[in-house]
């Protein structure tokens, strides 16, 4: 029987970055990962593949609208979809060949199968048992439908069949406005497709500021997706002329009904946890499913550990990877931590929308005391002359100490603008400390600065 030190089970952001880690503080760690990748659904058929297909028909979006403004003159711009396709499957392979090679730079194995945790200390795959000294959970999450939907990943199709389907739909519908239901549907309403997006909320992305909420629905409908909000979806029915997507209006309980091509339900996930034989193991878990962890990403069983969307906590890569880092150093006798407080979540439309810290919304729920610093893009050079002045950053700051609380972006490069605001969280920064640093003009990051100062003394550009 082989020994480790810890065997990792899957091998998503989560997983493989918890493998690696602990590989470089000396332990000897394997990994089960059954997919022939690795990488998981976040490479696979996630964040990865997605953001080929967004920038791909980004440029689409840019040829049709800016080209011609600039002096650039084309013909009409031709959608290959067979080999949009291909790009999207390189990115992937490039992707996801690079974590076998960094498994290999790092002599973490990777054992091919599904796992099962027997017992304690026991990782069984196949007709093989592991022994092992800590297990570390990291199987991820699945697409949770809704109740008498059946999925084909054809016609009514989850995130997975929405990357890649067979042709380009004339129309589709798109249950749920989160992030997948919005990110993907931007995509085909790009390339052309009639897209509606039937929501159960009264706005979008649920949980975000509101005032992003509603410029980011303005600007999608802008972009010609049609929103029905308020609407409780009952049925799918599948017909010869499209599916029928039937929903109830939650303010008067009126029926009503879209058909499209495809229908893409994005509903949210759950964890996936099939298999491992956790309840013969007595593995706590909590009321949603998730499997109940302490602060060190510990469960109630000796030597099992978990951490990613397996778990409590928002479903994002990168969460699961600062867990799998942070528990890594936990099990090789460090102190593994992570700042829940500051895990930033980005939307990779165009434009992009980003957030971190509190809300508006939940600052007034919690009684506290605070100011806004808010700044459009329209006062920004460099986004007027790239065609991206839509948007603005708001930065929320503590009414007395103008410490940092909060920021939310919408606006071009909002996914990586943030990571000022998460750095200067990390370090309990003031606005003053953003708007007292220089930066470097013409950028998108001086509306940063802009909405620090006009938490201050005032906006320069404003
Ligand atoms: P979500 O939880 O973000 O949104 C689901 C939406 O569906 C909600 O607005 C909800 O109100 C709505 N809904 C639920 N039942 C409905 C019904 N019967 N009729 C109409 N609307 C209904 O879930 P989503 O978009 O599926 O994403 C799943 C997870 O994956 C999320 O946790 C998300 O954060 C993560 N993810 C993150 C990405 C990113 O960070 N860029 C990209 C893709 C996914």
């Amino acid at each position: 029987m082989s020994q480790y030190d810890l065997i990792v089970i899957g091998a998503g952001p989560g997983g493989y970055v918890c493998a690696i880690r602990a590989a470089q503080l000396g332990l000897k760690t394997a990994v089960v990962e059954g997919r022939d990748t690795l990488g998981g659904t976040c490479l696979n058929v996630g964040c990865i593949p997605s953001k080929a297909l967004l920038h791909a028909t980004h440029s689409l979006h840019e040829a049709e609208e800016n080209f011609a403004k600039m002096g650039l003159q084309t013909g009409p711009v031709q959608v290959d979809w067979a080999k949009m396709q291909e790009y999207k499957q390189s990115v992937i392979e490039g992707n996801t060949k690079g974590i076998e090679f960094l498994f290999k730079k790092n002599k973490v194995d990777w054992i091919k199968g599904w796992a099962t945790i027997p017992a304690p200390g026991r990782v069984q795959v196949g007709d093989t048992t592991y022994e092992t000294r800590n297990i570390v959970i990291a199987s991820g999450s699945e697409p949770s439908a809704l109740p008498g939907i059946e999925i084909d990943e054809e016609t009514v199709v989850t995130s997975t069949g929405a990357l890649a389907l067979a042709a380009l739909p004339k129309s589709m519908v798109v249950i749920g406005a989160g992030v997948i239901g919005l990110e993907l549907g931007s995509v085909y309403a790009r390339l052309g497709a009639a897209v509606t997006v039937v929501e159960y909320l009264d706005a979008v992305t649920p949980g975000m500021d509101g005032e992003v909420q509603k410029t980011f629905q303005r600007l999608l409908s802008r972009q010609g997706m049609k929103f029905v909000m308020g609407a409780a979806v009952q049925s799918v029915a599948k017909g010869k002329d499209g599916q029928t997507v039937s929903y109830k209006l939650r303010k008067n309980d009126k029926e009503d009904s879209v058909t499209a091509d495809v229908v893409l339900v994005a509903t949210g996930r759950r964890p996936f946890t099939e298999g491992l034989g956790l309840d013969r193991l007595g593995v706590t878990l909590t009321p949603r499913g998730q499997i109940a962890v302490n602060g060190q990403w510990a469960t109630n069983v000796q030597g099992v550990f978990a951490i990613g969307d397996a778990t409590p906590g928002p479903m994002l890569a990168h969460k699961a990877e600062d867990e799998g880092m942070a528990v890594a150093e936990v099990i090789a006798g460090q102190h593994g931590h992570v700042n829940y407080d500051v895990i930033p979540g980005v939307i990779y439309t165009h434009p992009e929308v980003a957030s971190v810290g509190k809300t508006e919304e939940q600052l007034k729920d919690e009684g506290r005391a605070y100011k806004v610093g808010k700044f459009s893009f329209m006062g920004n050079g460099r986004a007027k002359a790239v065609f991206a002045g839509d948007g603005f950053v708001k930065l929320i700051v503590d009414k007395e100490t103008d410490r940092i609380l909060g920021c939310h972006l919408i606006g071009p490069g909002a996914g990586d603008l943030i990571h000022e605001i998460c750095v200067a969280m990390e370090f309990g920064a003031a606005a003053e400390d953003v708007a007292r640093t220089c930066h470097a003009h013409p950028t998108f990051s001086e509306a940063v600065r802009e909405a620090a100062l006009a938490c201050g003394d005032g906006a320069i550009h404003a």
